[in-house]
């Protein structure tokens, strides 16, 4: 298959282009967008075989269910039973944005798009791509991060053509991302609602709107617990793994600084290839090694927008084993650290 690839802008003469991607949805083929979140590969959320194609382009278990995207709440009622209270609240306050929520799904949806389960997520993303694709196609997208499963979350459209080149029909580009981090996800079928997997929405942020909000225990544990399943299916795989053994290191800053090069050192000396990832604070510390920056400490958004990237840039290179440093686990820095620890396969070192 070949997969054409388009640049997109905000300019009126790209409708042909989105007439294109959405005829190819309509018609149950593959598109990847750019959303304010990640990448998204899309199909046609309603039609199984369209559903089912997207597992096999990214070699995803069957198990893990797929985010329906929305462009208006009318989309909604469609795909679920009831609006609880608290996710009209929610809606009202975060949608559209990166916030996923999860309700009792409908009978249209099919068990393709949710993995079997009688429930469904469904987010109103804010790019404006995204939200001209679904509104031209006029279906519920389903769409995951647009990576082979395992690999880092795509925030560029050359990312997704590494994974998916010769796999889909259609590559929107729309450039860099905005926020880089896959959306928060908060399951609204219990009481209170639970938060499944941290995001730019924090969970400070849902707990102005609707009071407290439970976290799933599975996200606390220190490593994967073989007993207990995190409710998103997803959260239980290794996940945006890079090819090199990875370590986060974590600790008061100039600590961690000396612990990565007292590692690194003995790394190397063993004749393995080490990268690092630092920040813009702590660049200059490591002299005369492979250091990649993710941004400033200042500005956790700038680090969780080079974080999949970086990674991936990593996977580019013959590098062995790479070192991280940790980040504060507040506000956005539990998303980050959220990702950083499951990239890991959470081996953490504490200085
Ligand atoms: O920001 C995002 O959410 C991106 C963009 C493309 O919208 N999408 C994304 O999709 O991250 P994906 O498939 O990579 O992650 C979806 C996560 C998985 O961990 C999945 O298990 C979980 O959502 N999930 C989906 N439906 C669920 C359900 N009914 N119950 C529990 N977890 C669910
Ligand atoms: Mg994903």
């Amino acid at each position: 298959m070949e997969t054409i690839m388009e640049k997109i802008t905000e300019m009126p003469r790209d409708s042909e282009i989105y007439e294109k991607a959405a005829a190819i949805i309509r018609a149950g083929g593959l598109v990847a967008f750019p959303t304010e979140t990640v990448y998204g590969l899309g199909a046609d959320g309603m039609n199984e075989k369209a559903a089912e194609k997207i597992y096999r382009a990214k070699g995803r278990p069957a198990d893990n269910p797929l985010i329906l995207h929305i462009e208006n709440t009318k989309q909604l009622d469609e795909l679920v039973m009831e609006v609880p209270d608290k996710a009209k609240q929610l809606m009202e306050a975060f949608w559209p944005g990166p916030l996923t929520m999860i309700f009792d799904k409908s009978r249209q949806v099919p068990y393709s798009t949710t993995g079997g389960l009688n429930t469904v997520a469904v987010r109103m993303p804010s790019h404006p791509a995204a939200r001209r694709l679904i509104k031209i196609s006029g279906r519920p997208i389903a769409a995951p991060s647009a990576n082979t499963s395992g690999r880092p979350s795509p925030t560029r459209a050359e990312h997704v053509a590494e994974d998916m080149e010769g796999r889909i029909d259609m590559i929107l580009d729309g450039g860099q991302v905005g926020i880089g981090l896959e959306s928060t996800i908060v399951d609204m079928t219990v009481e209170p609602p639970m938060l499944l997997r941290p995001g730019y929405i924090t969970r400070e942020m849902l707990e102005e709107i609707v009071g407290r909000i439970q976290a799933d225990p599975h996200l606390l544990e220190e490593g994967p617990d073989k007993d207990r399943h995190p409710k998103a299916p997803g959260m239980k795989y290794r996940h945006y793994a890079p090819r090199a053994e990875l370590t986060l290191v974590e600790g008061e800053l100039s600590r961690v600084v000396n612990r990565i090069n007292e590692l690194a050192a003995e790394k190397e000396a063993e004749g393995l290839s080490v990268g690092i990832i630092a920040t813009e604070e702590t660049k200059d510390s490591y002299a005369g090694k492979n250091v990649k920056v993710l941004g400033t400490r200042k500005d956790e958004e700038t680090v969780a927008r080079h974080l999949f990237g970086v990674l991936r840039e990593f996977d580019g290179e013959d590098v062995d084993c790479i070192f991280s440093e940790a980040f504060p686990e507040e506000k956005l820095g539990q998303a980050i650290m959220n990702r950083l620890a499951k990239a890991a396969g959470h081996k953490r070192i504490r200085v």
